[in-house]
């Protein structure tokens, strides 16, 4: 499947690439790629040749992560890295993820095109996971591509009961490999990412751009919660042990407990509730559900997680339950490097745009990318905030205003840098 019809605009491509690429879907409607699939497969492939065009050398890592790399003038400075992930969710939008890896092609194919090379190497990454929407444990692209990734995370199974170390075989990957090639800090002088800002910040600012202050600290964990399954019909609403009513319950305690901290940005959801067996006939015996828990300040994370637990344990015992939250992914929250949104200031006063400096509850690459090098991260306003969604879309005025700051940037931070 080759892309065609380019335009001349580097906004009009960049758009032109995002629809085509949304074409690698495992569902007709709406945009959903999940890690190691063979959508995953045929985006890495649809990308790689954009990269190739753009006069770039290209190769796939040990996790799936396609790599794209556009020499220097000075290739032992290290090499200035800019990605995101090809990854969504599932139902998810076409820009998410995606809009950065594209943008970062396009600044590359114009230095191509003109002959051009900055001091820095450029290389472009599209993760393959960053959502967690398979495996559900985030970032195993970028952790993988720092070689920081446990061997136990390959018996994770998908909702199908594929394991992961089954699915990098399926994906033409020896899962043995994971963390080799890690990048050393010095292969790399420091990490950018455009990418949608997910939000209504911008759009309530009226700007097209933005400039990511810090990433929250996230934590994801799972839920269970188990009773007796039962006939519906047979057993007193008194003596039941209900794992789906003890579910519901949760889901409210913990929107409650997060509503108590929302004066300091504290975000928690319950996007996923499974019931077993789940007929309606039946008493749900088990129940499992994830929760998503955000915030900027670690420590009232941790203050939030621990109440949740507490308030867990008290329900199930009061509903006759087993209860365990077993957390299967956190990181602290991150602060952008000053050095770099420093320069991307300066970057979008030299586009016109006042600049404004924002927080992302939304977590990225970056977030794993900051344990190697320096982080920066551009934000780009997409309509009303809406993001993970089929409704997330991104006006061609700010895919431009989104190319040209990621493409001045790329100046500042070469011609600046040691
Ligand atoms: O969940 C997130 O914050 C990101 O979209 N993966
Ligand atoms: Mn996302
Ligand atoms: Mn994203």
């Amino acid at each position: 499947m080759t892309c065609t019809n380019l335009t001349d605009t580097a906004a009009a491509r960049i758009l032109e690439r995002i629809n085509f690429l949304a074409g690698h879907s495992e569902t007709p409607s709406g945009l959903t790629r999940r890690y190691l699939t063979p959508e995953h497969a045929a985006a890495n492939q649809t990308v790689a040749q954009w990269m190739k065009e753009a006069g770039m050398a290209v190769e796939t890592d040990s996790v799936g992560n396609v790599i794209g790399r556009y020499e220097g003038l000075r290739p032992e400075l290290g090499s200035i890295l800019v990605g995101s992930h090809l990854d969504s969710v599932p139902d998810g939008g076409r820009f998410d993820g995606t809009l950065g890896v594209i943008t970062a092609i396009e600044c590359v194919r114009q230095l191509y095109q003109t002959g051009r090379k900055l001091r820095h190497s450029v290389e472009i990454i599209g993760f393959g996971d960053e959502e967690g929407a398979r495996f559900h444990t985030a970032f195993l692209g970028s952790r993988g591509f720092i070689g920081d990734l446990d061997p136990e995370v390959l018996k994770i199974c998908d909702d199908k009961g594929t394991s992961l170390a089954q699915a990098m075989g399926q994906f033409q990957l020896d899962p043995t490999q994971i963390n080799q090639n890690p990048k050393v800090p010095g292969d790399i002088a420091c990490y950018l990412e455009l990418h949608i800002e997910q939000g209504p910040v911008l759009q309530h600012h009226d700007l097209p751009v933005g400039i990511v202050s810090a990433i929250y600290g996230q934590t994801r964990a799972k839920i269970q919660l188990t009773g007796q399954t039962e006939h519906a019909g047979t057993v007193p609403m008194a003596v039941r042990r209900d794992a789906l009513a003890g579910a519901a319950q949760t889901v409210l305690e913990i929107e409650a407990i997060c509503n108590s901290y929302s004066d300091v940005g504290v975000l928690g959801t319950v996007g996923q509730i499974i019931p077993h067996p789940g007929a309606s006939n039946v008493i749900a015996g088990s129940c499992s559900l994830t929760l998503d828990l955000r915030a900027p300040d670690d420590d009232n994370r941790q203050r939030v997680l621990e109440t949740i637990e507490k308030r867990l344990e008290k329900l199930a015992s009061q509903r006759g339950l087993q209860s365990s939250l077993t957390v299967v992914y956190n990181n602290e929250a991150v602060q952008c490097t000053p050095r770099l949104t420093k320069l991307i200031s300066e970057a979008v006063s030299t586009l016109g745009v006042q600049p404004l400096s924002l927080g992302s509850g939304a977590g990225h690459d970056a977030v794993i990318m900051s344990s190697i090098t320096d982080v920066g991260m551009i934000f780009v306003r997409c309509r009303d905030g809406i993001s993970h969604s089929p409704d997330e879309f991104v006006s061609v005025e700010d895919l431009e205003a989104g190319f040209r700051l990621l493409q001045t940037t790329l100046e500042l931070v070469s011609q600046s840098s040691r």
